[in-house]
């Protein structure tokens, strides 16, 4: 999201800006790493062009994406961080050409995030968001009912629609038990990343719960609780992989 980026942008130096295909790129350096900053854009076709743009034109070693999701299974509350284990398109269905959820002459449904990223991600959510971090607690969270965050590691599911009814949430759960949380990117990332042999990596705040409320305080969770959370656990991150 916008805001995500504008959290990290000041601490990017020196900057140089390159637009390509619509997309500003901000190439710098964060916590003394080279790194490229971008809107990855909105649905799997806009992702799965940064990602394409990230590797092939720029020689990106690792893609990491944060933004936000809705919850769907039950122990993924508002306020929680998910970090993807696998990734799959929901509305992926060449069925019964291909067994429902197959990416056609891929073979697979599930796409394997980089389980080093994952690992150093998640610990870097753990040291942000446990208890004696300055999020907890703060104005901020509770103000949303967040009080006590958790990181999450497992599949992530990706479609192109925003999910904002409980009888959808509720079929995905039927269908995706495993499912942690719902959004329209990863997935097409994750199919980018394996067709160039590239880790990546996929984190989320949950937003939402996928439901009849989804849209309730969605700007203002981005701008307040996402933007922060992004900033914190990419920087400290990046000072820990150092
Ligand atoms: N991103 C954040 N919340 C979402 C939802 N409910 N559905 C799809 N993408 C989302």
């Amino acid at each position: 999201m916008r805001e995500e980026l504008c959290a990290l942008l000041p601490m990017l130096a020196p900057v140089r800006t390159v637009e390509i295909g619509g997309r500003q790129l901000y190439i710098g350096e964060l916590q003394g790493r080279e790194v490229i900053l971008v809107l990855s854009g909105i649905g799997k076709v806009a992702a799965a062009t940064t990602a394409t743009l990230l590797i092939q034109t720029f020689n990106a070693s690792a893609l990491v994406f944060t933004g936000v999701a809705g919850g769907l299974h039950a122990d993924v509350s508002v306020g929680d961080v998910v970090i993807a284990h696998q990734l799959l398109q929901h509305d992926m269905d060449a069925s019964p050409i291909f067994p429902r959820f197959e990416v056609p002459l891929t073979g697979r449904s599930h796409f394997d995030a980089s389980p080093a990223l994952g690992a150093s991600l998640a610990a870097a959510a753990q040291r942000c968001l446990g208890a004696g971090a300055g999020f907890v607690g703060s104005p901020e969270l509770a103000a949303f009912g967040i009080h006590a965050p958790r990181v999450h590691r497992g599949l992530i599911v990706s479609g192109d629609r925003f999910v904002s009814t409980s009888t959808e949430s509720a079929a995905l759960r039927g269908l995706l038990p495993a499912a942690l949380a719902v959004e329209m990117e990863g997935a097409a990332l994750a199919q980018v990343c394996f067709d160039f042999d590239r880790p990546f990596a996929v984190l989320r705040t949950i937003s939402d719960r996928a439901d009849d409320h989804a849209t309730v305080d969605f700007q203002a969770f981005i701008a307040d609780v996402a933007s922060a959370y992004t900033r914190a656990i990419v920087l400290d991150w990046l000072a820990a992989s150092a």
